[in-house]
């Protein structure tokens, strides 16, 4: 945790400006700067930073917060990293609670083990590139395997030196410590002798996200030696193989771009797709996808496509992946390569645009894969298709959302021609079986079954339009404390002020309104803590919010974009600004707010009536009338005031 004191300073020292023109060409433009948008692809510029309003708006595809958010979604970090990262620009020192002394010294290894990595890789690169060992050895394979030398610095791929200790003596004697050595793993002690684990191989770093060099898998070259192919680190206080995609440092801006990520099993499968011109790819190397190397891609996108060989080893290796995916929530898809082939080969032997036609054709969602690998197999035996069926449903029944699993229910009763009840029964018995197995876990409403939809619905419960709640909000955020009207006070002559918030605080909460969407629901009631306490509420505090979500909903609500309210702006003669109309506008717009809630109530009570119908319950049929005539009645008064001026 990072303490308030602490976050305010670093947020307080952040520029906007400053930030940003990190990344972003920024040019000046009146009292804002404008730039190509680094979030989507454009030409010409729509995105701009205001200085003034602290923050960042893009007119193209709608992204808009604070200078933190900016670095959390250009840099993939969370909140916390992205005010470290902020920090450490500001130089402003955070001291997160104290580190105990274990966890001091712990941090300290995996410092110092980072250290001797990048060490290493460096050692390892230059071998390759200009030692003769190196040259003759290590980069020939890479040129026979057709590899080029852009492709293998831009991997930071090395060579370790045949010498059993070649390596170890190196870095001792430029002073590494021996502790470290072996911690990483580059080295092996053994009685009172020190050698290389990766001797006589070519060298693979692994990156973390950011670029560190975590670890390494390190390549035999003999095919005829009886040692593994490959070598990897073993697992350290710096390297997880679980936790760690290869190639992920090098795919991040790809796989944004692209809204999707390419999932290989080798460091040569990921190397040659990017030869191909496909950098969105990643590999598992060595392990079984896990989860938490599927929730590192979901940080990027929520797209993977799984593309392994076209072997039984590798079909076998995609079907366990494709529910560890499922289960994250994500999309994913298929794409097997002919048999025979792998990425690597598939992509050397066909030309680029060939290769990217065949990952595109050749795509499937899971149920057809699976349909096809098994119905091959399962052809016209009824007990062999049905295993396929329970198959498929298994699959299904790890999906989280409740819609995404009634999608692909429609999909599964096209393709395998079963009815849809009959799915939607065996996937709830399948998840009913699972909550029933994991007691820890409280079933949320994502767990409940999914019912199958009646075919004729009466009444449709239309989403809520959260525009005149959003449109309190602003008003609060802009005008919150400027006056709304003054007002005699009969006890001591003088006039009280009025202000907008005090006057929409009032408004709503003497009604017992509330408000729908959850980040306006904060926002309000901080308002109301604050107007009920007499005090004032700046709209900084909300768009330097610690809360993402409240933070970025203010910096839109404030951006120009919402300058108008939309509710007149089709009014012709429209020339005042939004302040010499205030107290008109904020008056329509509460007006707004309750017209809306209104219709919800009536809406809530015309499906409780259906219900009392059905029943014959007359007497509840008799009061829901009532309260029905009343609301209409409310809702027309309202309707008058507003006069022409509703437009939404
Ligand atoms: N692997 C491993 N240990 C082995 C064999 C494989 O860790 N003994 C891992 C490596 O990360 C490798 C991946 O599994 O990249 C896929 O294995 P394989 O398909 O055999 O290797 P390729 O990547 O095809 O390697 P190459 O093309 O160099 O043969
Ligand atoms: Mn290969």
């Amino acid at each position: 945790m990072i303490d308030r004191f602490t976050i305010d300073r670093i947020l307080d020292a952040a520029q906007i400006v400053d930030v940003v023109g990190e990344f972003v060409q920024l040019k000046r433009r009146g009292v804002n700067y404008l730039g190509l948008c680094p979030f989507h692809n454009e030409k010409t510029p729509s995105f701009t930073v205001s200085p003034s309003k602290e923050i960042f708006k893009c007119f193209g595809c709608g992204k808009v917060g604070n200078s933190v958010n900016f670095v959390m979604e250009h840099e993939h970090l969370t909140y916390p990293e992205a005010l470290k990262y902020l920090a450490k620009k500001y130089h402003i020192e955070v001291d997160e609670k104290e580190l105990s002394r274990e966890e001091l010294e712990k941090q300290n290894e995996r410092e110092s083990l980072l250290v001797v990595s990048a060490y290493a890789a460096r050692q390892f690169s230059e071998n390759l590139f200009s030692t003769d060992e190196g040259i003759s050895v290590g980069l020939t394979y890479f040129k026979e395997r057709g590899f080029r030398q852009d492709t293998l610095k831009k991997f930071e791929l090395g060579y370790s030196f045949e010498k059993r200790d070649a390596f170890s003596k190196k870095a001792l004697g430029d002073g590494y410590k021996q502790d470290f050595l072996v911690k990483t793993g580059l080295s092996i002690q053994s009685e009172d002798r020190i050698f290389d684990r990766f001797s006589g191989r070519v060298m693979f770093p692994i990156h973390s996200l950011s670029g560190q060099v975590l670890g390494f898998g390190g390549r035999i070259l003999k095919s005829d030696v009886k040692t593994a192919k490959y070598l990897n680190s073993p697992e350290s206080e710096i390297y997880h193989k679980s936790r760690i995609l290869y190639g992920i440092f090098q795919a991040r801006k790809s796989i944004t771009h692209e809204e999707k990520c390419y999932l290989v099993e080798g460091y040569t499968d990921v190397m040659s797709l990017h030869e191909a011109g496909v950098e969105n790819v990643v590999a598992s190397s060595g392990t079984s996808l896990t989860q938490e190397q599927v929730r590192l891609i979901k940080r990027f996108t929520p797209n993977i496509t799984i593309l392994y060989d076209g072997d039984p080893a590798g079909i076998k290796a995609s079907i366990r992946g494709i529910d560890i995916v499922l289960e994250e929530g994500m999309n994913v898809k298929i794409v097997l390569l002919p048999e025979g082939e792998d990425p690597d080969s598939y992509s050397k032997k066909v030309s680029n645009e060939e290769f990217s036609r065949f990952l595109k054709e050749n795509e499937t969602d899971f149920i057809r894969f699976k349909t096809k690998l098994l119905l091959e197999e399962a052809s016209n035996d009824p007990v062999m298709k049905a295993n396929l069926i329970r198959d498929v449903v298994k699959s299904i029944a790890v999906i989280p959302e409740a819609i995404n699993r009634t999608v692909y229910i429609k999909e599964c009763s096209t393709v395998l021609e079963v009815a849809e009840p009959i799915l939607y029964n065996e996937v709830n018995k399948l998840r009913a079986q699972k909550n029933f197995q994991d007691r820890n876990k409280y079933p949320g409403p994502e767990d409940l079954p999914v019912k199958p939809q009646p075919v004729i619905k009466p009444v449709q419960r239309e989403p809520v339009s959260f525009y005149s709640e959003r449109e309190i909000i602003r008003l609060l955020l802009k005008f919150g404390s400027t006056e709304f009207e003054r007002m005699l006070n009969k006890e001591d002559g003088k006039e009280d002020v009025l202000t907008v918030s005090d006057y929409i605080v009032r408004e709503i909460t003497s009604d017992n309104l509330e408000f729908n969407d959850k980040v306006c629901s904060k926002i309000f009631s901080d308002f109301r803590f604050n107007t009920e306490q007499g005090l004032i509420t700046g709209d900084k505090q909300f768009v330097k919010h610690e809360d993402p979500e409240i933070s970025s909903l203010s910096a839109d609500l404030l951006s120009d974009s919402h300058e108008l309210s939309r509710i007149w702006q089709d009014k012709q003669t429209y020339v005042e600004t939004e302040e010499m109309k205030l107290k008109e506008i904020v008056g329509d717009v509460v007006l707004k707010f309750k017209s809306d809630k209104i219709m919800i109530l009536r809406k809530e009570i015309m499906f409780q009536l259906e219900e009392a119908v059905k029943t014959n319950d007359r007497e509840k049929i008799l009061t829901l009338q009532k309260r029905y005539a009343n609301l209409s009645v409310a809702l027309g008064l309202i309707s008058k005031k507003l006069g022409n001026r509703i437009l939404l």
